[in-house]
This record gives structure tokens, C-alpha cells and sequence, in this order.
């Protein structure tokens, strides 16, 4: 029983956390990272799987005596020109942020990278597009109760993926009527845990 309760609370509590997570942080290449290895469409299918709101980070993770990142105009991009960096990012720690609709256009400065497949296309859409998904969980960058920016290292904050996004009842929760539904549940079920 009290393995059942705990079950539910955990689920409750992550359900709250999941659909609330707001702004969303997007490791880039996921568990591959920021590298030349990965092929050259690799991080155009890493983009297209996954929509990108104002507010979101990106986190490049490579080694930082081998690779940088560059953000571009399209033309540099098309071209691989690393000569007239738009902004240039070192630190592989710091996440980018998305700070406004439209394209962003990423490269790796070091010679040949770029041209061997390490640029990456970033489409942001604003906080009132609605958006139809691949998977037609329809979806839109309104976000619910946006929690405070996370004050952990941002590398511990693993980016929520489409297979759960798909499993989580997305439109109902961002109900306000649910949500507190999801609130009460918890705090009973938190102060049951607690009695028992
Ligand atoms: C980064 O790359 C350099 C050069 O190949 C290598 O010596 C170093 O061990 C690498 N660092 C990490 C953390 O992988
Ligand atoms: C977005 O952030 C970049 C990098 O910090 C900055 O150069 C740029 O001016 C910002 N753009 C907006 C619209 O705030
Ligand atoms: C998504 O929607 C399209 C068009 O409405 C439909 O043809 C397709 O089967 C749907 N895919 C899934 C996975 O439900």
C-alpha cells in the first residue's frame, strides 16, 4: 500500500514537473554532443525531431580544445565562413539562449568542421505559435505556471524527449482546472504518505 502511494505521488509530482517545465533545455546531438563524427545530416534531423520556443537553451558539450560554436548569418552558414561570428561561445557550460523567433545558424569555427556536417539549423517559434508535432501531439510554446530558471548545472538537466512528451496528457494538464486537480492530488497524496 505504501508503495502504492509513494508510486502515485512520484508520478503526480513529475507529471507537474514535466508539463511545467519551462523554459526547455536542448542538449545538442543529445548523448553525442557538438563534433564532427556524427555524419553530415546529423544535426539537421537532431533539429527537425524537436520544436524550439523563445526562452529555450541550447547546450553544446565537446571538447573545447577541438571544437567551438559560432552563431552565423544563413549566408555564413550555407558557406561554412567562420570569418564574421554573429556571437561566439566557448564555454560549453553556458547554455544559449533561444532569445527571439526565427532562425539561429550555428557552425564549428575549426577549419573543415563546418563542411564535414557540424552546423546546426535552429527554427524558434514564438510563445503563441500553435504548433502541429510529428507525432500530432498538438502542442504550442504556451507554457503553464513557467517554474523559475533552473539554478542547477544545466548539464544535469536532462531534455525531455518526444516519447515522453507523447505520453503525457499534455492539452488536459495545461488546463487550469487540472493542474490544481494535479496540485490537490499531490498535496492529499503527500499528506497521506506522511500519515502513514
Ligand atoms: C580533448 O582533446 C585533446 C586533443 O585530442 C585531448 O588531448 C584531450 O584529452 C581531450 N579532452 C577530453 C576531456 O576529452
Ligand atoms: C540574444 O542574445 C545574444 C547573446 O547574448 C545577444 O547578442 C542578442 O543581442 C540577444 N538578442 C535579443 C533580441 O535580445
Ligand atoms: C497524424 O495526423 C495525420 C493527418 O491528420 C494522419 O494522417 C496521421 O495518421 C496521424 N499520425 C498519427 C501517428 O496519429
Amino acid at each position: 500500500m505504501k508503495n502504492t502511494i509513494m508510486g502515485l505521488l512520484l508520478l503526480a509530482l513529475s507529471l507537474i514537473g514535466l508539463v511545467g517545465a519551462a523554459p526547455s533545455y536542448y542538449e545538442v546531438g543529445d548523448s553525442d554532443g557538438w563534433t564532427t563524427t556524427v555524419g553530415a545530416d546529423y544535426y539537421k534531423s537532431w533539429s527537425s525531431s524537436k520544436t524550439f520556443c523563445v526562452g529555450d537553451s541550447l547546450i553544446f558539450q565537446y571538447n573545447k580544445t577541438l571544437h567551438n560554436v559560432m552563431e552565423v548569418s544563413s549566408q555564413d552558414f550555407e558557406s561554412c565562413n567562420p570569418n564574421f561570428p554573429l556571437n561566439t561561445y566557448q564555454s560549453q557550460y553556458e547554455p544559449v539562449v533561444l532569445n527571439r523567433t526565427g532562425h539561429f545558424y550555428f557552425i564549428c569555427g575549426v577549419p573543415g568542421h563546418c563542411e564535414s556536417g557540424q552546423k546546426l539549423d535552429v527554427l524558434v517559434m514564438s510563445a503563441d505559435t500553435p504548433i502541429n508535432q510529428p507525432n500530432n501531439a498538438s502542442s504550442s510554446c504556451s507554457k503553464p505556471n513557467p517554474p523559475p530558471q533552473p539554478t542547477e548545472d544545466p548539464l544535469q538537466v536532462l531534455p525531455v524527449d518526444d516519447e515522453t512528451i507523447a505520453t503525457l496528457p499534455y492539452n488536459a494538464a495545461s488546463s487550469p482546472c487540472v493542474w490544481t486537480g494535479l496540485s490537490m492530488l499531490s498535496f492529499v497524496l503527500l499528506i497521506t504518505l506522511v500519515s502513514v
